[in-house]
């Protein structure tokens, strides 16, 4: 029998080539071998995003750059987490085995009071049971589907950890096997994808490259990466050049040794090498805006093959709650 991958993104913001590169991709590629989940984490979205026409929107953003990317519903499951209310169940069992300084030392959490701390103020202002139960929200996604592995960018790896510890206490409790033990998955070379400022992109710091950004924005976009200040004439070097970093990325092996070569040659100014990464980002993603916009502009089908990937999620959840409503003497 095949294992189980399964990772979900949460609707936050325009999806960018962060996360396409840092979790997307990386995760498509696991359907070759592993029998795969992908879904849209959007009750973990309210957390942030409390605007509901913001939240909506994005909700069918993320699923359709899923589906850009080359998520094929025929043979993964594709769902949106609130469609699952068996995740909601799951969770509420779960809590039970969720000892509260687990929760204490979740990085999220974590940074919140430290903030509230270092400004004079309560150590839980602006903290909700949202934030606080967020790593157990995420871990009934994961152990409601027999997870065996989860691809996740480095910052979540903490969140597959506290997902593994509750599990494990709540088969010690009925001394079973009643919940499989997940193991995250971080790919190496890919986990961090640098902003146009060389900081990680993110949403929150403004500095992506959306994932389907039209061609004339990606253009504009390659132009603001930051370089340094060597002159045309100047050898440079490859490996300290944000330009050339994302270039390896998007452009083949042959490519990447050609375009080095003119770096540590010199005579080669950053708008040449801007140039080259343009066009190499815009071969990768012409098809994918084509497909997304495709996509985006068919809402009412969009839904419904969500629709039928949560049948079918829920085929799989509804036995994992049932076992546990058996186990733990609710039914
Ligand atoms: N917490 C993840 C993030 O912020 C999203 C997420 C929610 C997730 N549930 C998950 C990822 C389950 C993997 C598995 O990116």
């Amino acid at each position: 029998m095949k294992k189980v991958a399964l990772t979900g993104i949460k609707p936050t913001g325009i999806p960018h080539i962060g996360n396409y590169f840092g979790c997307i991709k990386p995760a498509l590629d696991l359907a070759a071998d592993y029998e795969a989940r992908y879904f849209i984490a959007d009750y973990h979205a309210m957390n942030q995003e409390k605007d509901p026409i913001a939240l909506k929107s994005q909700i069918r953003e993320v699923a359709a750059a899923w589906l850009a990317s080359g998520l094929d519903p025929d043979k993964v499951v594709f769902y949106r987490q609130s469609s699952i209310p068996e995740t909601f169940e799951l969770s509420t069992i779960l809590m039970n085995f969720s000892s509260k300084g687990l929760m204490n030392r979740a990085h999220a959490y974590k940074a919140v009071v430290q903030e509230n701390q270092e400004k004079g103020e309560d150590p839980d202002a602006g903290v909700n049971m949202g934030l606080f139960t967020y790593p157990i929200l995420m871990a009934a996604d994961i152990l409601l589907f027999d997870t065996d592995l989860v691809p996740v960018g480095k910052d979540q790896v903490q969140h597959v950890e506290m997902a593994q510890d509750i599990a494990q206490a709540l088969n010690f409790n009925y001394k079973k096997e009643a919940l499989r033990i997940p193991q995250s998955l971080v790919q190496a070379d890919t986990a961090i994808v640098p902003g146009l400022d060389g900081r990680k992109m993110s949403k929150s710091y403004g500095n992506y490259i959306p994932l389907c950004a039209s061609e004339k924005e990606l253009k504009k976009l390659v132009m603001r990466i930051v370089t340094n200040s060597q002159g045309v004439e100047e050898p440079k070097d490859p490996e300290a050049c944000q330009v050339f970093t994302f270039y390896k990325l998007f452009a083949s092996k042959a490519e990447q040794d050609e375009l080095a070569a003119r770096y540590r040659a010199g005579g080669m100014g950053w708008g040449f090498a801007k140039e080259a990464l343009f066009q190499a980002m815009n071969r990768e993603l012409t098809p994918i805006r084509a497909t997304y916009e495709a996509v985006m502009a068919d809402i009412p089908a969009l839904d419904r093959l969500l629709a039928e990937g949560a049948e079918k999620a829920r085929a799989i959840a509804s036995r994992t709650i049932a076992r546990l409503r058996k186990i733990s003497g609710i039914d």
